[in-house]
């Protein structure tokens, strides 16, 4: 686990909670559909860590059905690995509870995969595989 990449956070209209963040003065990135989980997502700057608001897309997205169960509000927290493969088969071996048992393709392109709130004491936890540095040419 290298460090936190970004919280998740739950909203039902992108624009809305966009605005909210700016004028509490959070930097403001940009913003993404992911057609994997069927969001928009709009990222906001804190240190090198970023926070996400993600607003549904459709009905059947997760962030549809988390904001119908609950309510606006703390989602995810994503941590970044280097070996995804590797870390979900140690976790496979260690009967961790996956919801993605083989990586999918979230934000910006990159692999993850979500591990279930019933092995984590309760936090939905993503984690985004970060591609390791290229060999530098002699
Ligand atoms: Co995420």
């Amino acid at each position: 686990m290298n460090k936190i990449d970004h919280l998740g956070i739950a909203v039902p209209d992108l624009e809305v909670a966009s605005e909210e963040y700016r004028r509490l003065g959070f930097e403001f990135l940009g913003s993404e559909t992911v057609a994997s989980q069927k969001v928009d997502v709009g990222f906001f700057k804190v240190g090198d860590a970023r926070i996400e608001l993600l607003a549904p897309t459709a009905d059947d997205s997760p962030i549809a059905g988390f904001l119908a169960k609950r309510a606006p509000g703390m989602h995810h927290l994503c941590v970044e690995v280097e070996d995804l493969d590797a870390t979900l088969a140690a976790y496979k071996r260690e009967g961790v509870r996956l919801i993605d048992s083989e990586p999918v393709i979230g934000a910006g392109g990159h692999r993850v995969a979500f591990i279930h709130p019933k092995s984590t004491s309760g936090v939905l936890l993503e984690l985004k595989e970060v591609a390791t540095k290229a060999p530098q040419s002699p």
